[in-house]
């Protein structure tokens, strides 16, 4: 009996460590957690950021504009004190994998009335 709750336990174990890890999975999610969420938000909208005023929402956008941003402030093409420190620390494929994130998001317009 107390064998088989000791193979129950290690079974629900291994059920969640594989089902977090294959969340890991996706290397594009983990650079925005890590790195962008404190300023952009793990889903891309800066509405809670610190200084969340200059911070601008890149959820949904074009992933070739991120890709292109992202290498323009990392070769100094665009200077800001914040995001080219952080586009230098990013290698290529990291950008990539992070602009396929933010623009893999979907969302629904809605015009004003
Ligand atoms: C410390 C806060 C901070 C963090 C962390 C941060 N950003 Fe930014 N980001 C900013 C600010 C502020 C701007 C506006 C910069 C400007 O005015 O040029 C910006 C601008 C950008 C832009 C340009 C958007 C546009 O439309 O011009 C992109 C793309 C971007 N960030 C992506 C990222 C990604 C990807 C990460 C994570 C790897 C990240 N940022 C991390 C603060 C941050």
């Amino acid at each position: 009996m107390k064998k088989k709750i000791i193979i129950q336990f290690f079974t629900i174990f291994f059920f969640f460590t594989n089902f977090s890890g294959s969340e890991n999975l996706n290397p594009g999610k983990e650079v925005a957690q890590t790195i962008c969420a404190a300023c952009h938000g793990l889903d891309g909208r800066a509405a809670s950021g610190g200084n969340s005023a200059l911070v601008p929402n890149i959820f949904a956008q074009n992933k070739d504009y991120l890709v292109v941003k992202l290498k323009d402030y990392k070769s100094g093409k665009i200077n800001h004190p914040q995001m080219s420190l952080i586009a230098q620390m990013l290698n290529e494929d990291q950008i990539k994998n992070v602009s396929d994130w933010y623009s893999s998001i979907t969302v629904e317009l809605k015009l004003p009335e």
